[in-house]
């Protein structure tokens, strides 16, 4: 009986061999097509974020944005964006909006958005959308980015925030 089974048996090792032995070429593929989507996805998050903010300076007019800084967000934002004093172990204090805050780690989209609708549903912030327009709130957001030093502006908004958590 054992002796008719065993003969039966086809030796185990064999069909996995072969089929280990025919996948390792593809393996080298794969690795090769991660490595350059990881590069795309690293180059794409690098440049994109630039290219959009860009897009945004370019009709707004910080000047305007300044005007309606001091007329709508001075009061709790304080004089060039310090934000509200103590703000940081204030409980919901309004935050700096210049390079000592985290504003830069939003994207321009997100951030005109913020302004327009609030950066939080419960916020004490009020919405602006209807008082302000979405161009006034481009207007704002040119202005604020004065506020940055000219190293976090150019290199550090939005998704490319990480690489730039060590400096202010
Ligand atoms: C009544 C006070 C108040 C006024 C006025 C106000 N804000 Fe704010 N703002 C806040 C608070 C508080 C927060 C933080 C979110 C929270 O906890 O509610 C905030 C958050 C923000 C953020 C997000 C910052 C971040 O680090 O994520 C932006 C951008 C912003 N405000 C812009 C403005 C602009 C522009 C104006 C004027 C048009 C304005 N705010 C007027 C209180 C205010």
């Amino acid at each position: 009986m054992s002796k008719v089974n065993s003969k039966k048996t086809p030796p185990p090792a064999t069909p996995q061999t072969v089929q280990t032995a025919r996948r390792q070429p593809n393996w080298k593929l794969i690795a090769t097509a991660l490595t350059g989507l990881v590069i795309a996805a690293f180059l794409a998050l690098s440049y994109w974020p630039k290219s959009a903010s860009v897009l945004a300076a370019a009709s707004a007019k910080p000047e305007h944005g300044e005007a309606l800084y001091q007329q709508y967000c001075v009061a709790c934002h304080g004089a060039k964006g310090v934000g509200e004093a103590g703000w940081q172990t204030r409980e919901r204090g309004a935050p700096a909006l210049d390079s000592t805050g985290h504003a830069w780690h939003h994207g321009d989209a997100q951030l005109v958005s913020m302004i327009l609708d609030k950066p939080v549903p419960d916020s004490k912030m009020p919405a602006w959308n209807g008082i302000l327009s979405r161009d006034d709130a481009l207007d704002l957001l040119a202005y604020i980015k004065t506020l940055w030093t000219p190293y976090i502006r150019d290199n550090c908004q939005g998704a490319r925030h990480m690489q730039c958590m060590t400096m202010r």
